[in-house]
């Protein structure tokens, strides 16, 4: 099992290294994708420091390159490169055996692509975007589970991250691959993305080697609020901290940052970053208003997150906030969550 990881590593450098030549040194990556990079304003430096690359507009041309080269049909399929599947036949040959032969052809093709680095920088997966909207197929395209690549444990964009995570003590959390990299173009380099799946305690694991501070940066839509409320009830039962940071309706960190600048940008995270209990009354009592019984619920809410925090000290000092902000006594908060932690107890 070993021996059979090296080889996929090996074949995975192996495409990443195809696919940036495609980029950079063919006639179609110079006409359309590295054009396509341009657009999106990445500069030489990002898109050679994150391996930027592309795949051809063809059925097989990685999977025929990749075979004249001596990479065995077997390990490509097992890399997630390739897909094998079993070639249409003319109804006038159906039921006849000889004529189900399979066809193998490349996982990603027209596409630009985002390779995904392990905590120790080598290629474990791709991420691979369409150039233009095409309601027919999905935006990106990722490798599947492989030998290598578990897509709850990793996060895009770690390695080259995680020395300034650990300098800076906070790690940006975003949603996407382009964020990540328009981020660390404009010199934060302390950010690491989810990719789109909902977080996961492994992921938040991994964060935790390298700082005990999360600062979650979510699309401003009303999927990535929802996905950031989740977020945020699993990192503080990790017992990290965490904060969180709204864009404006429509804009995620890419956009936004390239938008406004770099240090504007980091300006509105450094305005904009609440706790997660300040975060949490501000969004609901925008629905609430006056309600008592919404504000209850609310109320009850927040506790359930609080009670989350393993630090009792924390705990206590979330309490205070929340009794303030809420206008309520703090001693019934704390019975309250009393109550949902002996529950807890019962259940397990
Ligand atoms: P978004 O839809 O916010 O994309 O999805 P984005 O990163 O802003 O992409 P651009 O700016 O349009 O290029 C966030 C992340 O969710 C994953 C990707 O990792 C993406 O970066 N995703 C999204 C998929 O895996 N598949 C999809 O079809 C869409
Ligand atoms: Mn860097
Ligand atoms: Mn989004
Ligand atoms: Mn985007
Ligand atoms: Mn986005």
């Amino acid at each position: 099992a070993q021996n059979e990881r090296e080889s996929l590593f090996i074949v995975l450098n192996y495409a990443k290294n195809y696919f940036q030549h495609n980029l950079l040194e063919t006639d179609e990556g110079k006409s359309i994708a590295y054009p396509y990079f341009k657009e999106r304003g990445f500069s030489d430096k990002t898109i050679k420091s994150f391996e930027l690359g592309y795949s051809l507009e063809s059925w097989d041309a990685f999977t025929k390159e990749a075979l004249k080269q001596g990479y065995s049909p077997d390990i490509l399929q097992k890399a997630g490169l390739t897909i094998v599947r079993e070639q249409n036949t003319s109804p006038a040959e159906q039921g006849n055996e000889d004529s189900r032969n399979t066809r193998t052809f490349d996982r990603f093709r027209n596409r630009v692509i985002f390779p995904i680095h392990n905590v120790s920088g080598k290629v474990i997966a791709f991420g691979a975007r369409i150039l233009k909207t095409d309601k027919n197929q999905p935006k990106y395209l990722n490798s599947p589970e492989t030998e290598v690549y578990h897509k709850s444990s990793i996060l895009y964009g770690i390695y080259q991250a995680k020395n300034e995570i650990r300098t800076k003590d906070v790690c940006y959390l975003v949603e996407g691959y382009t964020d990540v990299v328009s981020l660390h173009q404009a010199g934060i380099h302390n950010v690491v993305a989810s990719s789109g799946t909902s977080l996961t305690l492994e992921q938040i694991r991994l964060i935790a080697r390298f700082t005990q501070n999360i600062t979650v940066l979510y699309d401003g839509d009303a999927a990535g609020i929802k996905a950031s409320l989740r977020g945020m009830d699993m990192i503080l039962e990790e017992g990290l901290n965490v904060k969180l940071v709204v864009f404006p309706e429509g804009e995620d960190p890419d956009s936004y940052v390239q938008k406004i600048g770099s240090e504007a940008f980091v300006k509105h995270i450094e305005q904009n970053a609440s706790d997660f209990i300040t975060f949490k009354a501000e969004l609901s009592l925008k629905e609430a208003g006056n309600d008592p019984f919404k504000r209850a619920e609310i109320i009850k809410d927040m506790v359930e997150s609080i009670s989350k925090i393993p630090d009792s000290i924390k705990r206590s000092v979330f309490f205070q906030k929340t009794a303030s902000l809420m206008n309520i006594d703090e001693n019934l908060l704390i019975l309250e969550s009393n109550k949902i932690q002996l529950n807890r107890v019962k259940q397990k």
